[in-house]
C-alpha cells in the first residue's frame, strides 16, 4: 500500500514522500479500514515544521483521522464490523491507503456522509466537545470566545456551543471568513487582522467579561484572554499556531514568553481558570471517554443537529497544496485528502 512519510522539517514541498509498505495487520482490539480520505490537522503542519513534540522520530507517517470502510477486525472487536463505513482516530499513521487502529477510536456513519464533515467527527468535534464540556463548562447565555474559529476545530466549536444557546464571539483573518463565521451563527465575528478583536469585544459587551475563551494560538492571545475573563471565567488552551510564524529561533521564544507566567493564587484570587486540552493524551488516557464522546458527537451529526461547516476534499495529487493552505491560513472547517 501507498504512505505518505514525513521525511524532513520544512516546506511541504519537500517534507513528504509516497512510499510503497506492507498493508498492517489489526491486533485483538483492533480494526483495518480501507482510507477513503484522510484528513490534515494543523498539528501536522506543527510536525512538520519539527515543533510538534509528540510527533514520532523521522522518517515517519503522521495523520489524526481518516475515514473509510473496514476490512478487518480483530477477535476481540465488538463496536463495528467488515463493511462498515467509519469514521476513526488514528494516532499518526493517518496519511495511508490502509489504517489499523483501536475499535475505541473508531465510529460507524452513514454512507452518504460527505467526507470533510466525516473526517472532523473524531479530532476536531471531540476536541471541541471536551473543551466545552469538560474542560470549561459552557452554560446557556454565556459569551464565548473562539480564536480561529473558521477552522477545524473551531467551526466544530461553533457548532456545538450552538446548541448551548451562548453568545459567540469569533476571530478569524479574513473578510471570506467573517462571512462564513455570520453563515454558520457566530453572533460576533472579528476580523483580527483589521481591527484590534480586545477593542470590539469591549464595544460589543461593555463592561460584561467573557466567561469562556478557547484558544489554539498561543502567544500573546493567552496573556490578553485572561485579562478579558470575568470572575468564574475560564481559558482553554488547545494550540500555539502562532508559533509556526516565528521567524527565527529568538522570534520563537519571544512568543512563547509572551503566553505569560501565572501564580495559582492569582488565579485564585481572580477566580479564573487556566485549562490545557491534548486530545492525543486523553485518547491514550481515557479511551472510553473518548469513545463515548465520539458516539455523543456521531447522534448529532446523524440527527442533523451537527452540520457539515465548509471543508474541501483534495486529491492525493494535491496533497502539498493542501498542507501548504492550511499552514497558510486559506483554509475553512475541515481539510481531507482522498487517494
Ligand atoms: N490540543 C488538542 O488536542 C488539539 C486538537 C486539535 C487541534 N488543536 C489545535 O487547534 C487549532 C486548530 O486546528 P485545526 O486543525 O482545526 O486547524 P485550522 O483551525 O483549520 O487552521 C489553523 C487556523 O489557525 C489560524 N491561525 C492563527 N494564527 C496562525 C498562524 N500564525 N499560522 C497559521 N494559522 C494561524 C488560521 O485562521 P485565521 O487566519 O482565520 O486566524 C488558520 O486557518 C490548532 O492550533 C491545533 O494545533 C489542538
Amino acid at each position: 500500500m501507498k504512505a505518505v512519510f514525513l521525511i524532513r522539517h520544512g516546506g511541504s514541498d519537500k517534507a513528504f514522500e509516497i512510499r510503497e509498505i506492507p498493508i498492517p495487520v489489526p491486533g485483538e482490539s483492533e480494526v483495518r479500514i480501507r482510507v477513503q480520505a484522510f484528513g490534515l490537522n494543523f498539528a501536522d503542519v506543527m510536525a512538520r515544521k519539527g515543533l510538534y513534540r509528540d510527533c514520532p522520530p523521522l522518517p515517519c507517517v503522521i495523520g489524526y483521522d481518516a475515514v473509510g470502510i473496514i476490512d478487518v477486525t480483530g477477535s476481540n472487536v465488538t463496536q463495528v464490523k467488515v463493511g462498515d463505513r467509519v469514521t476513526c482516530f488514528t494516532r499518526f499513521k493517518g496519511y495511508a491507503e490502509y489504517i489499523v487502529t483501536d475499535e475505541t477510536g473508531v465510529a460507524k456513519i452513514s454512507s452518504d456522509m460527505p467526507l470533510p464533515f466525516a473526517a472532523s467527527l473524531t479530532t476536531q468535534c471531540c476536541t471541541a466537545w471536551y473543551c466545552i464540556n469538560e474542560a470549561a463548562r459552557v452554560h446557556e447565555g454565556d459569551h464565548v470566545l473562539v480564536h480561529a474559529a473558521a477552522g477545524g476545530v473551531g467551526s466544530a466549536i461553533v457548532q456545538l456551543l450552538k446548541i448551548k444557546e451562548v453568545i459567540i464571539y469569533g476571530t478569524c483573518g479574513s473578510e471570506e471568513k467573517v462571512r462564513f463565521l455570520q453563515e454558520i451563527g457566530v453572533h460576533h465575528p472579528i476580523n483580527y487582522k483589521e481591527r484590534d478583536y480586545q477593542e470590539e469585544i469591549r464595544k460589543i459587551s461593555g463592561k460584561r467579561k467573557l466567561d469562556v475563551i478557547i484558544d489554539s494560538l498561543g502567544g500573546r492571545y493567552v496573556r490578553e484572554g485572561i485579562n478579558l475573563l470575568g470572575a468564574g471565567g475560564t481559558m482553554v488552551c488547545i494550540g500555539g499556531s502562532q508559533l509556526t510564524s516565528a521567524t527565527n529561533f529568538f522570534d520563537r521564544w519571544k512568543k512563547i514568553f509572551q503566553f505569560g507566567l501565572y501564580h495559582p493564587g492569582q488565579l485564585m484570587m481572580a477566580c479564573k481558570s487556566l485549562s490545557g486540552v491534548n486530545m492525543l493524551k486523553l485518547a491514550d488516557s481515557k479511551p472510553r471517554l473518548f469513545l463515548d464522546m465520539l458516539q455523543q458527537i456521531i447522534s448529532l451529526a446523524e440527527s442533523g443537529t451537527l452540520q457539515q461547516n465548509g471543508g474541501r476534499v483534495y486529491h492525493i495529487s494535491e496533497f502539498e497544496a493542501a498542507h501548504s493552505a492550511l499552514e497558510n491560513r486559506q483554509t475553512m472547517g475541515k481539510v481531507v485528502v482522498r487517494w
